[in-house]
């Protein structure tokens, strides 16, 4: 199968009900496993995801999730794209405070999720909608090889 160089084929996935989140999350644990993330690893992202789709469900109205499997020659990686056209986030920079809810929740889903990996967006205009982005690469234990050092 041909594939455009550096990207795998990436899986859409609608977010509209508790049953989408669980399905999301087993996506994002299957996506994970098989590019080579480690335990730890496979749980932060499942992690951020749950949160991140939660809030699409939620405060977004419901929306979908992408997931795409990424390489670009040196490292494999994940991306994780969330995406709704609910009310969009008003202050950005308030909503990714610790503790900032405006629904009676922790507050700690989008400050949480950035935390858990590498790369984070938030793309959101009020009124048009919401799109979360989230990147993480597996990150390799140094390993002692034969023959170097
Ligand atoms: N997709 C979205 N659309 C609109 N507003 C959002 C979206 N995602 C987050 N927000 C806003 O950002 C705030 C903070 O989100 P965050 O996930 O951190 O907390 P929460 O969802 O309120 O609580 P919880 O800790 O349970 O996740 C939300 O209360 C909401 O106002
Ligand atoms: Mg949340």
């Amino acid at each position: 199968m041909m594939r455009p160089s550096g990207q795998a084929p990436a899986t859409s996935l609608p977010i509209g009900s508790d049953a989408d989140l669980a399905w999301v999350r087993q996506q994002v644990r299957q996506y994970a496993a098989q590019l080579g993330f480690g335990l730890v690893q496979q749980t932060k992202l499942v992690t951020a995801a749950s949160e991140l789709a939660r809030n699409t469900l939620v405060h977004g109205g419901g929306g979908q999730a992408e997931i795409t499997a990424l390489d670009d020659g040196r490292s494999r990686g994940l991306r994780m794209r969330f995406t709704d056209q609910g009310p969009g986030i008003r202050d950005l920079e308030l909503a990714m405070t610790d503790g900032y809810t405006t629904g009676g929740g922790l507050g700690l889903g989008l400050s949480g999720a950035k935390r858990l990996v590498h790369e984070f967006h938030v793309d959101t205009e009020p009124g048009r909608g919401t799109t979360v982005t989230a990147v993480a690469w597996v990150t390799q234990v140094p390993s002692s090889r034969p023959g170097a050092g």
